[in-house]
């Protein structure tokens, strides 16, 4: 990212997240080409960053949305991605939302449960419609990955068996409002290798050849999402070889692939500006204590997750260093034993990998506004959201009638 970090903290301060809208094109053109000529739809996992103007310019570039409320299916129309390229994932849609996505006419529903089924047929029935129907198919595959991202396995919450997935597609084949026309599986989370993924495409691809011996015809093979990124020092996998692995398993279908990247695209697109407030040494152990904290970006203190972390500012004798937030919880960290020099106040430290899951995960915890958002495209900064204010927070409060505690 060519920018001078210093400025960018001057105008529009800190916390603040800054993305590469560059890299984010270079990201989706490499894994966009890497399925070459053949049928294929990046569907960007709008929950790692769903940022409008980040989502504009995927769809801009002709990429489709994957999303997982209806609140994510509005922000995907908003920012212009055709409806015809916006999936609908999740393991609980409510009525309502079910209602909308029918209403909007979106590429598929996904279907997690046959309790899910029933009810998005019954709606369609009110509405008189046909609903594009895709399952999510468990495979139990272990996908190496950490526990809490991974999902492909019978004991997670997400998908059906392959043996309750055919029977679904037996009964919704029946159905005059059902239409099902996708198979749709994911099995975790910043995955690094490749042969989980290529096990799960097999297993899915031989359910869609069973299912087309039974004049089940599948139109969309979704691959999910998945493909790790580099925090630390982890191997990734290359787009070229991922969709050739993909290709392997589906050899003689005639299906569209999907896929949902999120991580891929935005972790490494994005970085977070925070500036030292105090150093403080209790007993042995140094501490940093920096403007930004958990609320902002939580990865840290919900996963153990590594971010890479540099002082701006590198001069003098480094030595190691917890990074934490005001925020009243020992689990409030950036960082721990982050080699940092000596900092002073003001100084600024570089949160890497910040543009995936930051954002997106962050809250309003001890009231602390939400941090500012800029874009940089070809060289010029953007801000893409505002720094929310006090009165940002209270809006809702204000708004209702209190006059019985007077
Ligand atoms: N598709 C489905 C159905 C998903 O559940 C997910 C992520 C994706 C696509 C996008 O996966 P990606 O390409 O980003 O790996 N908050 C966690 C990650 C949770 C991922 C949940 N599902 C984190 O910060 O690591």
């Amino acid at each position: 990212m060519s920018l001078d970090i210093t400025t960018l903290v001057e105008r529009y301060h800190t916390p603040l997240y800054v993305y590469d809208f560059n890299n984010i094109t270079k990201r989706y053109e490499e894994l966009k080409d890497a399925f070459g000529g053949k049928k294929s739809l990046v569907a960007y996992a709008v929950k790692s960053n769903s940022n409008l103007a980040v989502i504009r310019h995927l769809a801009n570039l002709g990429a489709g949305a994957d999303c997982v409320s209806i609140g994510e299916v509005r922000r995907a129309l908003k920012a212009g991605v055709k409806k015809y390229k916006i999936i609908f994932s999740g393991v609980g849609k409510k009525d309502s939302e079910i209602r909308e996505a029918l209403q909007e006419n979106i590429l598929l529903i996904n279907l997690e449960s046959e309790a899910e089924m029933k009810r998005v047929e019954m709606i369609a029935k009110e509405l008189n419609v046909e609903a594009r129907i895709s399952i999510r198919v468990n495979p139990n595959v272990d996908p190496k990955t950490h526990p809490y991202i991974s999902t492909g396995l019978h004991e997670n919450k997400f998908g059906v068996s392959l043996e309750s997935a055919k029977r679904m597609y037996i009964y919704a084949k029946k159905s005059k409002y059902l239409n099902p026309v996708g198979i749709h599986f994911h099995i975790g989370s910043q995955l690094t290798e490749l042969s989980p993924i290529t096990e799960a495409c097999g297993i899915v691809a031989d359910l869609v050849r069973s299912l087309d011996a039974i004049g089940i015809e599948i139109k969309f093979f979704d691959v999910g999402g998945g493909l790790g990124v580099t925090y630390e020092n982890e191997t990734t996998i290359r787009p070229v070889d991922y969709a050739k692995a993909i290709l392997s398993q589906i050899k003689g279908l005639d299906v569209t692939i999907l896929s949902e990247p999120g991580r891929y695209m935005m972790a490494n697109s994005g970085i977070f500006l925070t500036k030292v407030l105090y150093e403080k040494v209790n007993g042995d152990k140094r501490f940093v204590i920096v403007d930004g904290a958990m609320n902002d970006l939580l990865r840290p203190s919900l996963y153990s997750a590594y971010h890479k972390i540099e002082a701006v500012q590198k001069e003098g004798e480094a030595s190691l260093a917890d990074v934490v937030g005001p925020v009243c919880e020992s689990g409030d960290f950036l960082g721990k034993d982050v080699e940092l020099p000596i900092m002073n106040h003001n100084d600024i430290l570089v949160v890497h990998s910040a543009g995936a899951y930051g954002f997106t995960m962050s809250s309003n915890y001890n009231t602390r506004g939400r941090a500012a958002e800029v874009a940089i495209l070809d060289g010029k900064d953007y801000l893409i959201r505002e720094r929310e204010t006090f009165e940002d927070q209270i809006r809702l409060e204000e708004s209702c009638d209190t006059s019985w505690q007077n």
